[in-house]
């Protein structure tokens, strides 16, 4: 008996699925930096208040201790005989394994290390079969954006249903094979995309579907299984484990027969006057000395996220994102950019303008005078943040920076935020526009 909800915002359980269970709850894991102290203007410290982890995330204590456990019998992988290089490489395995069970995957995916969510989506598309095309939103990050050699875009869409219906006719028009490419949670709006539904679509028209996860899995629970998903990527720093890991993750045939990512040693089986390549796809894939510590803080921080229990983790993000969206609502001027509407579900991930200000003069006045970390810009999802500020409330030359066009401001929040945070940037807020 399968339970999915549309936008997959809830535990998932379905029949078979592979992923751990969640463990019986242990208190949220601390972040590192908690207590970093950054200077304001006249010189005086206050802690500081970050609000930009949907660019990089603080990395979880856990996670960090990790690595610290891994580094005194730190050697290479795959190569050596020795004792501390088999006990690298026996880390380095069960890293692979852990996130392949974070994720829900099926037991024969491919589990691929990277060094990001970009990495990721390259990698797949220099294995796309030949003639593939490609269907993606023009809300996509640059990273699943941009890396497809024939692709067909699709304008953002008004409500969720209409983004499935214009899959499904984009998708009955295409001859060959096709993939269709879509975020679980938007990196500007924060909101979560019916990837359940465009799985089904995809498949009905012989096409796979990719996954970018980027902004889901630090925010919750996701299971590819259940949802059919034929790909997942993410990155670690985003998962509290900066250190340059990312992972692809889904169906090893076109990632066994495409191209090796990178060519070298560990890739090749045998070389004489040809290579012959790894038909496996994690060898094929990770030519060189891999990131070793990478994959094992990306595998920490998957166990600590499952340890706390996803209940409990989003229970304090929606707590903490409800505050912060009222708090912005309540000043005149400032306006949260949506796809979908206020009441879509939606990690804590928020947007906005503030009328008189350009979003550089805001996130410089944040950090100067308050001690907050927020970012501005487009987010490198310029189609969509364009077509978010075209709408009406936001078309303002005031809002004007960056490039001469436009762009918004963007704070995020997740484990270790503070109530105190949100709060500070609430007034912070205030206290600008009252000038
Ligand atoms: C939704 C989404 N996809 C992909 C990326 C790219 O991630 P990375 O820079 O780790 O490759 C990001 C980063 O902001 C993102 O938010």
């Amino acid at each position: 008996m399968s339970t999915l909800t549309i936008f997959d915002s809830v535990p998932v359980q379905a029949s078979g699925e592979t992923q751990a269970p969640a463990a019986s709850s242990r208190p949220i894991p601390a972040v590192l930096g908690a207590d970093l102290q950054v200077p304001v203007k006249g010189g005086r410290l206050v802690g500081y208040a970050n609000l930009d982890y949907a660019a990089s995330a603080p990395c979880l204590e856990p996670v960090s201790a990790a690595v610290a456990a891994a580094l005194p019998a730190y050697s290479s992988v795959h190569r050596g005989a020795g004792y501390a290089s088999q006990l690298t490489t026996a880390r380095y395995e069960q890293a692979r394994h852990t996130v392949r069970a974070f994720v829900g995957a099926r037991p024969d995916d491919a589990v691929i290390f990277t060094r990001n969510t970009t990495d990721a989506t390259n990698l797949l598309a220099g294995c796309l079969p030949a003639g593939t095309t490609t269907v993606v939103f023009d809300t996509e990050h640059h990273a699943s954006l941009l890396p497809w050699r024939k692709s067909v875009r699709l304008a953002p869409p008004a409500f969720p249903g209409e983004a499935v219906r214009a899959a499904d006719e984009a998708l009955a028009g295409i001859e060959g094979p096709k993939l269709l490419v879509v975020t679980a949670a938007s990196n500007v709006t924060g909101e979560l995309w019916p990837i359940a539904a465009l799985a089904h679509i995809a498949h009905r028209h012989g096409a796979r579907i990719l996954v970018d996860a980027a902004q889901l899995v630090p925010h919750r629970r996701l299971n590819l299984t259940a949802l059919d998903l034929d790909y997942v990527a993410f990155s670690g720093h985003k998962l509290y484990a900066p250190f340059g890991a990312g992972v692809l993750i889904g169906r090893r045939d076109w990632l066994a027969d495409g191209e090796p990512y990178l060519k070298g040693g560990g890739a090749v089986r045998s070389v004489e006057d040809e290579a012959e390549w790894h038909d496996d796809p994690e060898p094929r894939h990770e030519a060189g000395t891999p990131n070793v510590l990478g994959a094992i803080a990306l595998a920490a921080a998957c166990d600590a996220l499952t340890a706390t229990g996803w209940t409990a983790l989003v229970r304090e993000e929606e707590r903490l994102l409800a505050r912060l969206r009222s708090g912005l609502a309540s000043i005149e001027g400032v306006r949260e950019l949506s796809l979908w509407g206020d009441d879509h579900p939606r990690v804590g991930i928020v947007s906005f303008t503030v009328d008189g200000y350009s979003a550089r003069e805001v996130a410089e006045a944040l950090s100067s005078q308050y001690g907050i970390g927020v970012r501005d810009g487009k987010f490198c999802a310029h189609p969509f943040v364009r077509h978010l500020l075209g709408r009406s409330g936001h078309d303002r030359e005031d809002a004007g920076c960056e490039d001469g066009t436009t762009s918004a401001v963007r704070a995020s929040i997740g484990i270790g935020s503070p109530q105190e945070h949100v709060d500070r940037l609430v007034e912070a807020l205030r206290d600008l526009v009252s000038r």
